[in-house]
């Protein structure tokens, strides 16, 4: 790789229509316990996944704790192999026709905790500078990139460039965490739990400088969090998981505005409202989540589901179009004569023909 090629994010292949990440059929199961008198179980952490983000979009994820969204995050980025399924980076199929190496700069990633992600002994700008140095390029051009960072993400380079990683508060090691990202001239940013550590005005300080960042150097997001309220102003669109599977996807307006699985509808009634008379301190969603070592059969909310009915334990729901373009649900109640009374009638099309007696 030539020095300029550090420098440039690799080429657009396949033009604006093309997604630029597909997730197909995407899962991992790990193997879990085996001690001497209990026997080996599986966690379906990430099961059957499936979604596509477009080039300059965001795409969030959102779920309760242990869904697999950082499990997803993993598994696109390269850290940890798929036991199925594939992850295609502007048309190319990971590890075929791109390779790991090129997939690993061409997608960055932002941790929750900006502590933990630095380095504690290298310099702000050693820090910024090692992942270009370490894919060929000269050591001056990659402090001097490391620089131009800094007073990208608003971190004046005379004043921090020598800092160290202790010296910085949250916000200002987001921010490098941010740079460090960026050095390489990605294309797609996975952001997971980026903000959620941070207080609520410097959160939205970092937002803010992400979604410049984002028109200036041409980026798409792929967008973790738990906290609906930062997932709605950022995102274009929403994929929700529960226990490993996606049971909800579509367009930010639809989801918020017209949710129909009953999961994501107790999540928007769980989500803290800026209007005290609207605040609700109900439990939105009975009982803890199952365990994702032994999901529920069927749909795996159905433990949990005020509506659920025989047919819910007994067939998985399939993730069926909802009328908005894009926005699509797995749920009994929305796929047609899926044997739940609140099922719609089958599509015209695949209505049984009786034929008139002659
Ligand atoms: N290396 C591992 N070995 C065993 N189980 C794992 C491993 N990594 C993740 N898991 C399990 O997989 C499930 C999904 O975890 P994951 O970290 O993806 O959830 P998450 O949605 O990111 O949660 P959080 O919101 O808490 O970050 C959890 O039950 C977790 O305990
Ligand atoms: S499929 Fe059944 S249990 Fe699952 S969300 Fe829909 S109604 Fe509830
Ligand atoms: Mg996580």
């Amino acid at each position: 790789m030539s020095e300029t090629d550090v420098l440039t994010p690799t080429a657009d292949v396949g033009g604006p229509q093309q997604p630029l990440l597909e997730v197909k059929g995407l899962s991992k199961h790990f193997a879990v316990g085996g001690s001497m008198f209990g026997k080996r179980s599986t966690v379906r952490a990430v099961d059957d996944v499936n979604f596509a983000v477009h080039k300059g979009e965001v795409l969030g994820i959102v779920g309760e704790s242990g869904c697999g969204k950082s499990t997803t995050a993993r598994l696109i980025i390269g850290l940890i192999e798929p036991d199925a399924g594939e992850i295609i980076l502007d048309g190319e199929l990971v590890g075929s026709t791109v390779s790991l190496r090129d997939m690993r700069r061409a997608v960055q990633m932002v941790f929750q905790d900006s502590y933990a992600s630095l380095n504690p002994r290298l310099t702000i700008e050693d820090t910024i500078a090692f992942g270009p140095t370490v894919h060929g390029l000269a050591a001056d051009k990659a402090h001097a990139r490391a620089r131009d960072l800094l007073a990208k993400v608003g971190l004046d380079p005379a004043q921090f460039a020598q800092r160290y990683p202790h010296e910085m508060s949250g916000g200002q090691r987001q921010r490098i965490n941010i740079a460090r990202a960026l050095a390489l001239a990605p294309r797609l940013v996975i952001l997971d739990e980026a903000v959620s550590a941070l207080d609520k005005s410097v959160e939205a300080q970092v937002l803010n400088l992400l979604i410049d960042l984002k028109d200036e150097f041409g980026l798409t997001y792929l967008f973790i969090s738990h906290d609906l309220n930062v997932v709605r102003f950022i995102s274009d669109k929403v994929v929700v998981m529960y226990l490993g599977e996606i049971v909800e996807a579509g367009p930010v307006e639809a989801l918020f505005t017209d949710a129909r699985h009953p999961y994501t509808r107790a999540l928007l009634a769980a989500m803290p409202s800026h209007d005290p008379d609207a605040r609700t301190q109900e439990a939105p969603i009975a009982g803890d989540p199952p365990n994702p070592i032994d999901p529920p059969p069927g749909c795996r909310f159905h433990t949990r589901c005020p509506f659920a009915e025989a047919v819910c334990s007994e067939n998985a729901p399939r993730l069926t179009a909802t009328g908005t373009a894009g926005h699509s649900t797995a749920c009994h109640m929305v796929e047609p004569a899926s044997g739940h009374t609140k099922a719609p009638a089958p599509a015209p099309a695949e209505q049984e023909i009786v034929e008139c007696p002659t």
